[in-house]
C-alpha cells in the first residue's frame, strides 16, 4: 500500500472541490494537527491486546464491539481517521487497514507514525463526502469521532456505497453501535 501519482493528482482535484465548511475544517485541523504531532511519541496498544476490557469507557466499547468479529485480513476503513489512532490499533490486530481525512497535514502524521511502527497502512487525504474507494470494498467502516464533522446524509451515502453487506460488513459508530 502507499501514495503515487496518481494518489497525488486526486488529492490535490479533490482539494479544489471542497465546500465552504469542509475548506474551514481543512484549516482548523491543519493547527491542530501541530499539537497531535507533539502528543504522539508512544502508541499504546493496550485497547486491543488487553484481555481486560474496560466497559465503562466509550472507546473500550467500540474496540470490543469491533474486536468481536476476526479482524485479520478484513479491509477496514476509518473515515476521517485524523492522526491515525484508529488505523494503528487496526493494523496491529491484522486487518488491511485503509485511512482517510480531509486534512493533509493529519494524515501526514499519521503516515510517519504508521513508518516508524512499522504498520502497512493506506492512508488518503478525501473527504467523507466524497470517497474515491470501489463500492462494496470494505469489510468494517468505522466512523469514530467525525459524524459532527461532515454533512451526514453525504457522508451517510459514501458510507453505504464503499461497504460491503455481508460478512463482518457495518459501519461503527462512536459508541460501539453497528449502525448499518
Ligand atoms: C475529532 S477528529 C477525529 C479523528 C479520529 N477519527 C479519531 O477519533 O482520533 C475529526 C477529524 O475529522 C476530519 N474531518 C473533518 N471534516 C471532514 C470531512 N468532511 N471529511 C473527512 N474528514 C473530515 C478532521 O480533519 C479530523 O481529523
Amino acid at each position: 500500500m502507499g501514495t503515487g501519482n496518481n494518489e497525488k493528482a486526486n488529492e490535490i482535484r479533490s482539494a479544489t472541490l471542497l465546500t465552504e465548511r469542509q475548506r474551514r475544517e481543512v484549516h482548523f485541523h491543519a493547527e491542530y494537527a501541530i499539537q497531535c504531532a507533539a502528543d504522539y511519541h508512544r502508541i499504546d496498544y493496550d485497547i486491543v491486546e488487553s484481555k481486560k476490557r474496560r466497559w465503562w469507557n466509550q472507546a473500550w466499547s467500540m474496540y470490543t464491539a469491533l474486536l468481536s468479529e476476526p479482524l485479520v485480513d478484513k479491509r477496514v476503513l476509518a473515515v476521517g481517521c485524523g492522526a491515525g489512532a484508529d488505523c494503528f490499533q487496526l493494523a496491529k490486530v491484522g486487518a488491511l487497514t485503509y485511512g482517510c481525512d480531509i486534512s493533509p497535514e493529519m494524515v501526514e502524521i499519521a503516515r510517519t507514525v504508521a513508518s516508524r511502527e512499522g504498520l502497512d497502512i493506506d492512508f488518503r487525504v478525501m473527504p467523507a463526502e466524497l470517497l474515491t474507494y470501489p463500492d462494496r470494498y470494505f469489510d468494517v467502516v468505522l466512523v469514530h469521532d467525525i459524524l459532527h464533522h461532515v454533512d451526514i446524509p453525504r457522508t451517510l451515502a459514501e458510507l453505504l456505497r464503499v461497504a460491503k453487506n455481508s460478512g463482518v460488513s457495518g459501519i461503527l459508530c462512536d459508541s460501539g453501535q453497528l449502525i448499518y
